[in-house]
């Protein structure tokens, strides 16, 4: 007799729960959280800062993407003493600016959101609306907010308030853009971040900055083809980027019809391609793996002339069909972002791409001291099945050297974004310290941190600080220790 098919994990999550933590957050925030479950640690002390899109809707029109929605930067001081102060403020871009005083949206949004008046007003309009909604990078008197397509917001990092937009003192003079990942080199502290001009032929730019954003070198490559990259992994040698396998039909974009994202067509055929480049600006070299589409790297680390690079890989891009938007697709049937472990030996060119794990995750972090090198934990989001395609309800400690794993989920009623791992003052163990998650909890209508031990996630946070609102599911965040000047 046949053994019985496995049956699916039964479904956790709920669409109009999940859909209730993409509500736009109208008022701005200043006031002091006494609403706490658990026990804050005394020793958890520093700025949480988040960013993501807060505004949902302008005008009565909806984004056609949350990634379209406007930055909002949210910072939560952990002050040791039981209580938590929050704040949020929106970016004043140009475009929010120009947006709140004209009540309707002026811009195009990267991700589908058109201007009223269909595709007339929106035909050979190419200025996407800088939304500085992404990531967020911290220097003693500047905050900047990051935002792929364009250059970054200086905000202040006591206020929240908007200085402007900011070319890093000339560095990102014209057109250039800067991404929304910087990355640390845990040596010198330099923020290594880059910039991508997409065409026909791609450049990326590659800058090191010091402690206040002082650009103090900039190395530029030209690579063939269309590229879309969101994120790098950073060794003491290399920049490493992995060109996704898109090709993109501008004509719809240019006509009006669609937004840029919208018009990536992925290329199952062909390969994505590593691109290995020298931080000290040599010669690029190039590898090719199975086509996979990746947003994030976990961390890369070179062994001899054996590269390897873990990333959260889709098997193809996420994309939305022509006619639905977030609010409707079914997550299903959307390819689920699975830990992939890639190998590359630089002398053979040899490739090799591992799945670790079956389970959806997104929002990689680990210890910043391990960047560049070999490493332990992983601390990603998860879904709450072990298998297939849904929101992200949980977090999850993976041990890449056993394969084992520690999650705690928040199913049925919350839902998720990226763990921010903080390293306990003074630690040695890779994994001794704090991560914060926001959490829409669905039940009570309004987010919280959670604050969870990262060697006892199983256990569940420590600490939940409870929100008077919900915050919409945001997207990158940082957090500064108060010793920080
Ligand atoms: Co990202």
């Amino acid at each position: 007799m046949a053994a019985p098919a496995p049956q699916p994990a039964p479904r956790r999550w709920n669409r109009d729960d999940w859909l209730r933590g993409y509500t736009s957050l109208t008022e701005e925030h200043d006031e002091w959280l006494s609403a706490i479950s658990g026990e804050l640690p005394p020793e958890l002390r520093g700025t949480l800062y988040r960013n993501g899109p807060g505004l949902l809707e302008r005008g009565g029109q909806p984004v056609q993407h949350p990634f379209d929605g406007d930055g909002m930067v949210c910072a939560f001081d952990f002050t040791g003493d039981g209580r938590v102060r929050f704040r949020n403020r929106y970016v004043r871009t140009a475009g929010f600016v120009a947006e709140e005083k004209a009540g309707r949206f002026l811009q195009r949004g990267v991700f589908g959101t058109q201007k009223p008046g269909g595709w007339l007003a929106n035909a050979f309009d190419l200025r996407p609306k800088n939304i500085a909604n992404t990531n967020l990078a911290y220097s003693p008197g500047k905050l900047l907010a990051l935002w792929e397509g364009g250059k970054p917001y200086a905000l202040d990092p006591q206020t929240l308030e908007t200085i402007g937009e900011d070319d890093l003192a000339g560095a990102l003079a014209g057109n250039a853009n800067f991404a929304a990942h910087p990355r640390y080199d845990r040596r010198t502290g330099r923020m290594v971040n880059f910039g991508i001009q997409p065409g026909l032929s791609s450049t990326i730019t590659l800058y090191e900055l010091g402690a206040d954003f002082t650009v103090l070198s900039q190395h530029r490559w030209e690579t063939p083809g269309f590229a879309f990259i969101h994120d790098f992994a950073l060794t003491d040698d290399y920049a490493i980027f992995f060109q996704n396998p898109v090709t993109v039909n501008p004509f719809p974009y240019w006509f009006g019809f669609r937004g840029a994202a919208e018009c990536l067509i992925f290329q199952s055929d062909r390969p994505t391609r590593v691109l290995v480049l020298p931080r000290n600006g040599g010669r690029m070299r190039v590898y090719e793996t199975d086509a996979c589409f990746v947003f994030h790297h976990v961390n890369a680390h070179l062994t001899g002339d054996r590269l390897t690079v873990d990333a959260i890989a889709y098997e193809t891009f996420p994309a939305l069909k022509p006619g639905t938007t977030y609010r409707n697709v079914e997550i299903e049937t959307i390819a689920a972002s699975q830990l992939f472990r890639f190998t590359v030996n630089l002398t053979t060119g040899e490739t090799h791409r591992e799945r670790l794990m079956e389970r959806a995750v997104e929002f990689p972090s680990l210890h910043p001291a391990r960047v560049g090198l070999p490493y332990r934990w992983a601390f990603m989001a998860m879904a709450d099945a072990p298998t297939g395609n849904a929101p992200l309800q949980g977090v999850l400690a993976y041990d890449v050297q056993t394969g084992a794993a520690q999650t705690y989920s928040f199913a049925p009623k919350g839902y998720v974004g990226e763990p921010v791992f903080v390293p306990k003052p003074g630690a040695t163990e890779e994994n001794s310290g704090y991560l914060l998650q926001m959490v829409f909890d669905a039940e009570r209508g309004a987010s919280d941190v959670a604050v969870f031990d990262a060697q006892q996630v199983a256990r569940g946070p420590v600490a939940r600080v409870h929100l008077p609102v919900t915050v919409p599911y945001g997207l990158h965040g940082i957090f500064v220790p108060a010793t920080t000047p």
